[in-house]
């Protein structure tokens, strides 16, 4: 058994299993944890296979559990077998915005206590006290076109859902956690919009049933399993009418979490810090519709339909803090993230 782990939660998800794999690349021995309710078992086997061909002269050791982190219980049989655990990323959680109103109670109980849990077995069983928390943008709300790209010091607006909800209350606990608890430390990184896949197409996005997001709905239509793709709006306030979002590659993301946990574990009075984790560019639906039909050569099937509810109208980051800070950028080229969707789409 090796020590100094970083444990990973929700790591067979989308954003988990690419974090872990970039751990693993950084030299850090990692121990997963997933209950499988949202992903599938084989993305364990993708991340050893992409471990087995990684020609990195210090990967980490890989070891995984397959728990609910919401059961306090079956949680804390990881913190007893893995002795020093020096950082924790916390990415396990119901994340399907419509169907938190549908089921406000769930989402409550496995996203606030599968967090509280974390918080509290790190302060009794870690010597090191680090938590890097998943965040969103939608803590943010809807903000105003003269407040974009949009900073960490935005006022955080109440959100409309119990799942952006959650994501504010899960940065409060660990905000007054790190105020109270003297040496634990936590950060809450505020994603935009994850794209693409792992550039062996070993692992990806996995959406189970109809794709709620744009990107692996664009691919399933390009691969004939969705008929048409449908547009939601083309009459915002924006250059062609449609929405813009700040879309990030997801490897590039994960290395962001690896930055976080290097500053934190160099800098043990690390206390609280938030931080934006987009390119820092506003991309619109069509323009990423058009990017993938020049990228791929697809000839993609899409028509305009009416506005979804719930929708932003347009959101994109102000990244220079994490640059600053954390010595991290996202530049890749929208042309190569969604050739990596594309090619991941393929080989499922
Ligand atoms: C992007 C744009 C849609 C599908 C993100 C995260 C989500 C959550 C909230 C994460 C929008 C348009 C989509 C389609 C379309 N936060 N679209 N046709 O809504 O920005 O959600 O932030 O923690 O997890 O993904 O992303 O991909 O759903 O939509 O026109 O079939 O694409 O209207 O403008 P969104 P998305």
């Amino acid at each position: 058994m090796a020590n100094n782990y970083v444990l990973v939660s929700g790591a067979s998800g989308f954003i988990g299993s690419h974090t872990v794999v970039e751990l693993l690349e950084a030299g850090f021995n990692v121990v997963g944890v997933d209950n499988f309710y949202n992903s599938d078992k084989d993305v364990i086997d993708g991340i050893r296979k992409i471990m087995e061909l990684s020609n990195s002269k210090t990967k980490g050791e890989f070891y995984f559990e397959e728990i609910d982190c919401a059961n306090y219980d079956s949680f804390k049989t990881v913190f007893t077998k893995y002795k020093g655990i020096v950082g924790s990323i916390h990415f396990a959680a119901y994340k399907a915005v419509s169907e938190s109103l549908e089921k406000p109670l769930e989402y409550y109980r496995n996203n606030l206590f599968s967090l509280i849990n974390l918080v509290d077995l790190t302060t009794a069983f870690c010597e090191k006290q680090n938590v890097v928390f998943s965040s969103s943008c939608t803590v943010y709300g809807e903000p105003a076109l003269k407040d974009l790209p949009i900073k960490e010091s935005h006022p955080l607006q109440k959100s409309l859902t119990p799942y952006g909800k959650t994501k504010q209350m899960c940065e409060d606990i660990i905000k007054d956690c790190a105020n109270a608890y003297k040496n634990f430390n936590s950060c809450a990184l505020r994603y935009f919009n994850p794209i693409g896949a792992h550039p062996t197409s070993l692992i990806g996005e996995l959406p189970k049933g109809v794709p709620q997001n744009l990107v692996p709905y664009i691919t399933q239509t390009a691969a004939g399993i969705r008929e048409c793709l449908t547009i939601y709006g083309k009459d915002y306030n924006t250059p062609d009418g449609t929405c813009i979002r700040d879309y990030i590659w997801v490897v590039d993301l994960a290395k962001a979490h690896v930055a976080a946990l290097k500053k934190m574990l160099d800098n043990t009075s690390f206390n609280w810090n938030a931080y934006n984790i987009g390119t820092g560019t506003g991309v619109s639906v069509l323009e990423l519709v058009n990017c993938f039909i020049k990228t791929t050569g697809v000839d993609l099937k899409y028509k305009f339909g009416e506005r979804r509810s719930g929708d932003v109208e347009q959101v994109w980051a102000d990244a220079t803090k994490a640059k600053r800070e954390l010595g991290w950028e996202a530049n890749t080229p929208l042309e190569d993230i969604i050739k990596s969707a594309w090619e991941w789409q393929k080989r499922l």
